[in-house]
């Protein structure tokens, strides 16, 4: 056949690698870690093989295990010892990830990312203070023990979006003073990380970047994520603050403003399932672009792998590869650890 394209050419084994568009470096990644200030021993977590809860005591232990692989950022996720209305535990000098920031940032070498959010750390899971008439409600209601039969949706139960500025801004100035190397707002608050930059800032951190969870849509696949971060939503859901999953275009107004308010990186959240926005976002800005691998897309290839339906480790690294594709510069996922080891292993 006289064909005069044939790309099977740049296939062969010699010259794949030098054709190759895409690359995957332990580098790229960030393990999430869950630390609980409720147990002594590590507790496993079901639905997230792998990613057990461990005690501050055992921080530094379980960030060294990260570091052995190749990953040199961590991302902390605290379980406090008690919740309350306004989330106390969240921006508390003592609280469980503060404790847990000192404790690496002294003794390791990884870089550490704080997730600033209320919502493992209220009574009721929201990310944020409640409406006043929706506090009395929400109290009245787990007085009587109702709140199960509560879970459907009700509008009046809504979170207030300014007075909860000033708790995010205060839980970041608080993980900077215990060693956090960059915060990582994730509560789709308006105006988070204006508030937060200015905060920081007038606290003398003025080089704590700020990782906006820019893009982060109401999504079915954080179930995983929580079980282990004890930070389901007691009633209603979080479709009035997260973005229905529905909009693209809406995702480009929310990353402009969080440039505006002084943002380092963008994050898209999910990942998988909004690779075209993780696209679009790389394309209307020059600003890093991370990509939230989350639980429930590693949580499903671990299930399919157990029934012996995929190659868990082919089908994580080729999950990574694809959010680098679209355009993500780095990556936090429950895979680092193993993702690492096996580029590690292969190099
Ligand atoms: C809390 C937070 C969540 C995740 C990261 N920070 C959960 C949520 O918004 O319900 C999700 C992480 C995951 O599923 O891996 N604001
Ligand atoms: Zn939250």
């Amino acid at each position: 056949m006289d064909l005069t394209h044939r790309p099977r050419r740049l296939r062969t084994d010699g010259i794949r690698p030098l054709v190759r568009e895409t690359s995957l470096s332990p580098s790229d990644l960030i393990a999430p870690v869950f630390v609980d200030a409720t147990t002594d021993e590590r507790v496993p977590i079901g639905s997230m093989p792998g990613h057990p809860r461990v005690p501050v005591s055992g921080i530094v232990e379980r960030v060294e295990e990260v570091l052995a692989t190749g990953v040199q950022a961590v991302m902390l996720f605290g379980i406090p010892e008690e919740k309350d209305a306004v989330g106390s535990r969240a921006y508390a000098e003592d609280g469980v990830v503060q404790r847990a920031m000192r404790a690496v940032s002294e003794e390791t070498d990884a870089y550490v990312v704080g997730d600033v959010c209320l919502c493992e750390y209220t009574s009721h899971g929201h990310c944020g203070v409640l409406e006043s008439e929706a506090k009395e409600r929400w109290e009245r209601l787990r007085r009587d023990d109702v709140v199960e039969d509560h879970a459907a949706d009700d509008p009046t139960l809504t979170v207030k979006n300014d007075e909860t500025l000033d708790l995010l801004a205060r839980t970041a100035v608080s993980q900077a003073d215990a060693g956090a190397d960059m915060v990582a707002p994730s509560s789709m608050t308006d105006g988070m990380v204006g508030a937060i930059r200015e905060a920081l800032d007038s606290a003398g951190h003025t080089d704590v970047p700020i990782m906006s969870y820019a893009a982060k849509f109401e999504s079915s696949f954080y179930g995983p994520f929580r079980d282990a971060a004890d930070g389901a939503p007691a009633f209603g859901d979080r479709r009035h603050y997260q973005m229905d999953p529905a909009n693209a275009r809406e995702a480009r107004r929310e990353v402009q403003l969080d440039v505006e308010q002084g943002a380092d990186v963008l994050m898209v959240k999910p990942a998988l399932p909004y690779l075209d926005v993780v696209r679009d976002v790389r394309e209307a800005s020059d600003y890093p672009v991370a990509a939230y691998n989350v639980s429930g897309e590693y949580a499903m290839l671990h299930a399919a792998a157990e029934k012996g339906w995929l190659d868990l480790d082919a089908a994580a690294h080729e999950s990574l590869l694809s959010i680098k594709r679209a355009g993500a510069d780095l990556i936090l996922t429950y895979f680092a650890e193993s993702v690492a080891s096996s580029l590690s292993a292969t190099s």
